[in-house]
């Protein structure tokens, strides 16, 4: 069966839109890769356009996605969820309603510096060159996720 991967931030039109884009482009069809937000502001809007610039310096079409809210079911559907920061870890811990789904759940740049807790910092009130900083952390991590799948 294909592994799923669920990639989770807050408005869900920065980062995880960025991680799910850099997964996807970087995988086969065999893996199926989403992002949600754990608020529903921006549901149904398009990525940030800065996330869209930075994705298309460097190849990566993020513009066919759109932000969705984290459902319940996503702790079922999915094999392996990301949070991009601490505070996302948090509420997606408290959504899980047992111990398998919450052992699905886990911050995403741990995959690199295990145990670390480091955040993929909040880009939205920041300038290009900090999404330019997410972008890089979240090649790094992926690319590890990718050694797993
Ligand atoms: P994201 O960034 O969680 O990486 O998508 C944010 C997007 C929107 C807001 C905050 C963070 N907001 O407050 O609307």
């Amino acid at each position: 069966m294909s592994k799923k991967v669920l990639m989770v931030c807050l408005g869900n039109i920065c980062r995880s839109p960025l991680a799910e884009g850099i997964l996807k482009s970087k995988v086969g069809k065999d893996i199926i890769v989403d992002s949600a937000g754990t608020e529903g502001y921006h549901v149904g809007h398009l990525p940030d356009k800065r996330s869209i610039a930075v994705a298309k310096l460097n190849n990566v079409d993020i513009t066919k996605q759109r932000a969705r809210k984290v459902s319940l079911s996503d702790f079922d559907e999915y094999d392996y969820i990301y949070a991009m920061d601490e505070e996302n870890y948090n509420n997606l811990i408290d959504m899980a309603k047992n111990d398998l789904q919450r052992s699905k759940v886990s911050m995403i740049m741990n995959k690199l510096h295990p145990k670390e807790n480091i955040d993929v910092p909040d880009p939205y009130f920041g300038d290009e060159n900090e999404f330019k900083h997410v972008y890089k952390m979240l090649d790094k991590a992926t690319d590890k996720i990718l050694e797993k799948l």
